[in-house]
């Protein structure tokens, strides 16, 4: 098969499955085509950023998780229009398999996809901690935006043409950036349902809420204002990796962990 019939027929069955492991798998490989066209000259990473407006970016974070859901809505609403501002290689970044991210990857209610997506679109386009203090920021960005989804009242972003919830929201702080427990506590204050068209505008504002302050972070890092530490460090400070919100899970009997010999 030729490499090109080989990529529009991935790209063909990614648009029939819309989702799901397969896709996911099919989109890698048509990214290694991708690659191997330009001929062993792979992506410099990280890749290039402008600026954006975050209340355009929230309005297509919204608009795209009724068709890709939370993760790759927040990922879609940026590299969108990054493809067109800057070309490669958001172009061809294969957003919509990242459909996986939703309901807490896969539906298992783990990491909240808005806050999972966040985290990718950041380390793409400012790099890994591991590569030294130019690239630190996609990780700290990352890691406070989970902070701050857990500490705030989520959510905060009203769409212009919201799809459910239209005179009120319930909001809630989750206190935690998963899955389970940020749609459990706003299921239980709002006592609506999952399938409900509430939880769906809920979770589809709680993307463009992310997506909103996420670029109006990486626009204060592009301005060279973004001056953050990373705000919480349960390895550093507990000896374990973890979340804030110890007591939920543990009740006042909070273990420690044991230390390095
Ligand atoms: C989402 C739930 C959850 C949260 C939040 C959480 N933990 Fe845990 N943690 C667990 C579970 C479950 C275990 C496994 C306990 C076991 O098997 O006995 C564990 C294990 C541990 C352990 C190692 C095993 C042990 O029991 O000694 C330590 C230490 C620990 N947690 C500390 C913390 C600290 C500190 C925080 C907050 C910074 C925290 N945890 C937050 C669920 C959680």
């Amino acid at each position: 098969m030729e490499e090109k019939d080989l990529k529009e027929g991935v790209s063909r069955r990614n648009l029939l499955l819309g989702g799901g492991a397969f896709a996911l798998g099919a989109a890698f490989a048509q990214f290694g085509g991708m690659v191997s066209k330009a001929n062993a000259a792979p992506m410099k990473w990280p890749w290039p950023y402008e600026k954006l407006d975050p209340a355009k970016t929230a309005e297509l974070a919204y608009n795209e998780w009724y068709r890709v859901f939370c993760g790759a809505a927040v990922i879609s609403s940026i590299f969108s229009q990054l493809a067109e501002k800057v070309g490669e290689p958001y172009k061809s970044f294969p957003v919509d398999p990242f459909i996986v991210l939703e309901g807490g990857m896969a539906g298992w209610g783990t990491i909240c996809g808005s806050v999972a997506g966040a985290n990718i679109a950041s380390n793409l386009i400012i790099g890994p901690r591991i590569a030294g203090p130019d690239c630190e920021h996609g990780h700290i960005i990352g890691s406070n935006i989970m902070k701050w989804y857990g500490d705030t009242n989520l959510p905060v972003y009203v769409p212009k043409n919201p799809k459910a919830n239209k005179d009120k929201i319930v909001q809630t702080t989750s206190n935690s950036p998963l899955c389970h427990i940020s749609v459990g506590r706003w299921m239980k204050a709002s006592g609506h349902a999952l399938a409900s068209a509430e939880r769906k505008d809920r979770c589809a504002r709680v993307a463009a809420s992310v997506a909103y302050k996420l670029v109006e972070d990486l626009n204060s890092w592009k301005d060279g204002k973004y001056h953050e530490g990373v705000q919480w460090n349960a390895a550093k400070n507990f000896g374990i990796t973890g979340q804030q919100n110890c007591q939920d899970c543990h009740g006042s009997n909070i273990p420690t962990a044991p230390k390095a010999k």
